[in-house]
């Protein structure tokens, strides 16, 4: 097909709406789509971007078991926790649709019906793992045992997360049922099952040969490895309450494999799409450009029209999903069209370590925008110019500072910033005229015409990453320029001349407040403001030195981004890492409770508060420390191993929980009357216990 569509449907990864997600996967789908699909729409091409929260498999009533609470309860909760992160971030999706409504159940059974009815899936049954006390079938994750590879004790029933292998659940040594904790047994079931087997020959032709060379050599080498290692049948329907019911008689207790209808997904959030644009009734969708004569069959030209360009946005897990097995669900019908690019990066790195939310290794989307809500275009930028397209990249709280302070502000804000003001404060606030260029003008001006086309290239190349450093260089010739010309030690001699310089550099100014659009929206707004752009922006407009007219008035200059202090990145940091000691801590189990005892026994204590007056080492102890105790009653010796915890000065003073009654013991040479008492926390840190307010010291404590 030709590389330009001539119409574009842009995809980006449905994600699960079981929790937040983090930045890596906004690296990794949603913002190179937004990117892509930004830049389309500035050039005027017809393009549709749609996603939505993936509401079903079992990942959600997983985390409702872990919440307390029923899977719609979960769905509800996390769409709109995402939908308002990608929103915040800016997002520019025409939909952001929800598996769980009505048109998408029906049109995933719809999808089913057209293989189904074609003869194009086979009925299978076959031995399937069971838990005969929660009387269900267990998904893969709901299965747990030794790994045959690495003997891993916890291995899932589809992965072992030990030692990375794909596993199925009879490949266990000692499955157990995470429901029940017994061993599941076999039981007999019927499913659905799509022959990939039966597409080989058509995949090897569009993949391995049509796409060789336009797809990315990590996508194009993991399906050469699927397809080189044979493929087989895959159940595309499951034994689960949650879901959406097989349309078939006697499938009761059958739902669609997730993977099967969350891809459709994009198709019913199309149909969605233009449903509400008919109507003219927005629940999901946005009108970001007018559409003309919309009807009920609109979306097909989105989906089965040869002339359309379909772009699957997705990370590196979702590869065979979105290469292979899609594909053929497409392809099988007969009636759609199959991805022409899936531009799928690997994983962001975080600090040294893999990103995980579980692991509370992470940076969650809503994380950052509560620390940073008026940053959304600092991140963009910080993961665009660190994306993971080749290979996996790393995020530092360091790298995002250094991406912030050294490019955004010094380059791009401190551009913008000097030729604004210098414009105010000679020009008062008016575009000067355009004199007479020199050479310096000449070439400033034959670079700013390379521009646009480079950086569009590399956006239609895929090569994000690339386009913002682009983005960056042009904001830096600007910079160049006005340091080389200085235009503010000539205002006194040659006020025309540098009438001339400010002229160009606010054309540059305007340039980059339409190609920065795509990758800083808000920025772009901004800057398009400040300089009260008012003509509709249109990438094809750039790389000339027109956009502004001599004359032009425009608003009072505002600062573009702001300086990150090293304090802000330090307690990024710190906050990281207590994050993680906190999971860890979370995970482990807690002491099981020592035998009952009577109130008799208890009431035998006579626990007081106690104010310390002195506190002091204890020599050749390491973990002894001496204090003098007022217990109201007296002031006593007592001797507490804390010395690790505490030093002696922050002791003085404190008030703590004392067993006063307890029988003195002589402990190194000195004799102690009581005992501190503290919190062991997991980790074995110790803390006081005190209480809630001052009180009088011998305070009864029962
Ligand atoms: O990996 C995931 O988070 C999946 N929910 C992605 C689905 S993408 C598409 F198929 F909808
Ligand atoms: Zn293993």
């Amino acid at each position: 097909m030709d590389k330009e569509g001539k119409r574009y449907m842009v995809t980006a990864a449905l994600p699960y709406a079981n929790g937040p997600k983090h930045i890596g996967h906004l690296a990794g789908a949603y913002i190179p789509a937004d990117v892509y699909v930004r830049y389309l729409r500035l050039n005027n091409r017809d393009v549709l971007f749609v996603s939505g929260s993936d509401e079903h498999g079992t990942a959600i009533p997983n985390q409702a078991l872990k919440e307390n609470t029923t899977p719609q309860a979960i769905i509800d909760k996390y769409d709109a926790l995402l939908r308002d992160c990608f929103e915040k971030l800016g997002m520019s999706f025409d939909i952001y649709h929800r598996t769980s409504e009505k048109i998408h159940h029906e049109t995933s059974q719809e999808f089913f019906l057209t293989l189904y009815n074609k003869g194009l899936l086979t009925e299978e049954t076959s031995e399937q793992y069971y838990d005969d006390e929660a009387k269900v079938f267990l998904a893969d994750r709901y299965i747990v045992g030794t790994c045959p590879k690495c003997s891993f004790a916890k291995a899932y029933g589809d992965q072992c997360e030990n030692c990375g292998s794909s596993l199925s659940p009879r490949e266990l040594i000692n499955p157990r049922s995470t429901l029940s904790g017994k061993p599941p047994v076999l039981k007999l079931t019927k499913h659905w099952y799509l022959p990939l087997q039966n597409y080989e020959d058509w995949l090897k032709q569009w993949i391995l040969e049509s796409h060789k060379n336009d797809w990315r050599p990590n996508v194009y080498g993991q399906c050469k490895s699927w397809i080189d290692a044979g493929l087989q049948p895959r159940a595309m329907t499951r034994d689960l309450d949650w879901g959406i019911k097989v349309p078939l008689p006697n499938a009761e207790g059958k739902v669609l494999y997730v993977w099967f209808d969350a891809p459709v997904g994009y198709i019913s959030a199309t149909r969605a799409f233009f449903k509400e644009i008919e109507k003219g009734s927005f629940k999901y969708a946005k009108q970001n450009r007018p559409f003309q004569h919309v009807n009920n069959e609109t979306w097909r030209k989105y989906w089965q029209r040869k002339d359309t360009k379909l772009v699957h946005f997705i990370g590196k897990d979702n590869i065979v999903f979105h290469c292979i097995i899609f594909p053929i669900m497409l392809h099988a019908t007969g009636e759609y069209i199959v991805p022409d690019q899936v531009p799928a990066n690997e994983f962001m790195n975080l600090e040294g370590d893999k990103m995980s939310t579980s692991r509370g290794w992470s940076i969650e989307m809503h994380e950052y925008l509560e620390d940073f809500p008026t940053k959304p275009d600092e991140l963009r930028y910080a993961l665009l110019t660190n994306l993971p397209e080749t290979k996996d990249s790393e995020f530092t709280w360091k790298d995002f500072q250094a991406k912030n302070n050294n490019e955004l502000v010094a380059i791009f804000g401190n551009f913008i910033n000097r030729a604004l003001v210098l414009t105010q404060k000679y020009f008062d606030n008016r575009v000067p005229e355009l004199g007479v260029m020199n050479e310096i003008d000449q070439r400033v001006v034959t670079e700013l015409k390379s521009f646009p086309s480079r950086i569009a290239d590399a956006i239609e190349g895929y090569h994000f990453r690339e386009a913002a450093a682009h983005l960056m260089d042009l904001a830096r010739l600007g910079n160049k320029y006005l340091a080389e010309t200085e235009p503010w030690k000539l205002a006194k001699t040659d006020l025309p001349r540098v009438g001339t310089i400010l002229n160009l550099a606010l054309q540059v100014s305007a340039n980059l407040a339409i190609v920065c659009e795509p990758f800083l929206p808000f920025t772009s707004k901004k800057l398009k403001e400040m300089l009260s752009f008012s003509q509709a922006m249109d990438w094809r407009s750039t790389g000339e030195i027109n956009l502004l007219k001599a004359g032009h008035g425009f608003a009072e200059p505002r600062l573009l981004f702001e300086k990150i202090e090293d304090l802000v990145i330090e307690n990024q940091v710190y906050k990281l890492n207590e994050k993680k000691r906190k999971m860890e801590l979370d995970a482990q189990p807690v002491e099981p409770s020592k035998p009952e005892i009577s109130f008799d026994e208890f009431s035998k204590m006579d626990i007081r508060v106690g104010k310390i007056l002195k506190a002091e080492r204890v020599e050749k102890s390491k973990k002894l420390l001496k204090f003098q105790v007022d217990t109201g009653m007296d002031t006593r010796t007592v001797l507490s191993g804390i010395a690790e915890h505490f030093t002696p000065e922050e002791m003085v003073g404190k008030q703590v929980t004392l067993l006063v009654n307890l029988a003195p013991r002589k402990i190194m040479g000195f004799e102690s009357q009581g005992m501190i008492l503290t919190a062991a926390d997991k980790d074995g840190k110790l803390r006081l216990l005190q209480p809630s307010d001052v009180v009088a010291p011998g305070s009864k404590i029962s």
